[in-house]
């Protein structure tokens, strides 16, 4: 039997209460069952990331590979849809589903993700190339994913009256420090963009952390939420998540700028439109930090200082591309 990792199952039970302590009770008989059913055996540490455990297993075959078992939550119904309409394209490879049990089987990747290409951006020539070359992964695998969405997935412009909403009630209910100019760009973006988006499959939280390096292609995405809308929607987890490490950065316009510049060059898609979407995601993200406090671990301390950088992004993106 696994032994479920300490601070994944602290961090369920305060999500989730009661129904998370009693899904923690039963996982290791879970994955036992799954194991045994997919012929597959243990194979290394469990992992965890913020709703799933991964266990490294090994198949009949001999493959390396992981069995997922996520929390039962919405919004994993529909990460198995997306890895199989991949089929293996820009994404690790799904070899088997349970989908009463919120569980996959997928092909292994390494252990090091797009994250742990980590640089200064006020250092030298080195860490700016580096960070072009973030950009430029996650771009060509934005790119590499967009193909067209299979049916049942939500589709992201049937999310746009309750952002609209959103963002109208969030500028009025909340103390914050975004101009006027700045909300309603984001407004404007949802109306103009946001609610009429094709149907292409958009992963949905491509943040570097979700990018995995792999052997079969350099790197493989994994943990979609699986959506059907704009691909430049992707866009913002990721630089949500790059803007962290820009926070010392001397010119901190200059830096977010170019990061978009060459996702969007890398992605083929309109430079405008994906700062557009950028711009929205951190008016959202702007007003979710103010709701609820933004955290750099799990469970850490509140950093009031991201909510305002976010603003102070969010601002920074409202002058045109
Ligand atoms: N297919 C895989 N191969 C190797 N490692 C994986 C694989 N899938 C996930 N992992 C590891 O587990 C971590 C969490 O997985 P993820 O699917 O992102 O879970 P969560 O939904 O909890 O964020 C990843 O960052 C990675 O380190
Ligand atoms: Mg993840």
């Amino acid at each position: 039997m696994i032994d479920v990792p300490e601070a994944f199952a602290r961090t369920t039970v305060e999500r989730e209460g009661e129904s998370g302590a009693a899904w923690l009770a039963e996982l290791p008989v879970t994955v036992d069952g799954l194991m045994e059913r997919w012929e597959c055996a243990p194979d290394g540490a469990v992992l965890h990331g913020g709703v799933g455990v991964i266990v490294p297993v090994r198949r009949r075959s001999g493959d390396a590979a992981v069995l997922k078992v996520s929390f039962p939550h919405p919004g994993n119904v529909h990460g198995p849809d997306a890895f199989a309409a991949w089929g293996g394209r820009g994404a690790v490879l799904l070899h088997a589903r349970d989908d009463a049990r919120f569980a996959m089987l997928l092909e292994r990747a390494h252990t090091s993700t797009l994250a742990d290409a980590n640089t200064d951006a006020d250092a030298d020539d080195a860490a700016a190339d580096l960070s072009d070359e973030v950009a430029a992964v996650a771009g060509r695998l934005s790119r590499r994913l967009a193909i067209p969405a299979p049916p049942g997935l939500p589709r992201l412009r049937h999310r746009a009256e309750g952002w609209e909403q959103e963002l109208h009630r969030d500028a009025e209910e909340l103390p914050h420090r975004l101009p006027a100019h700045v909300v309603d760009a984001a407004v404007a973006t949802v109306r103009e963009i946001g609610s009429m988006q094709p149907d292409v499959l958009v992963h949905g939280d491509l943040h570097p952390r979700n990018i995995l390096r792999a052997d079969r292609e350099p790197w493989l995405a994994v943990d979609p939420k699986g959506y059907a809308g704009d691909p430049a929607y992707d866009v913002g987890a990721f630089l949500k998540a790059r803007a962290v490490t820009f926070l010392e950065a001397d010119d901190l316009e200059k830096a977010v700028r170019r990061t978009l510049d060459v996702f969007a060059e890398a992605a083929e898609l309109d430079r405008e439109r994906v700062q557009r979407w950028a711009q929205l995601h951190l008016v959202q993200a702007s007003f979710w930090g103010r709701r609820q406090g933004f955290r750099i671990a799990r469970n850490g301390a509140p950093a009031d200082q991201l909510t305002e950088y976010a603003e102070h992004l969010a601002v920074l993106l409202t002058a045109p591309a």
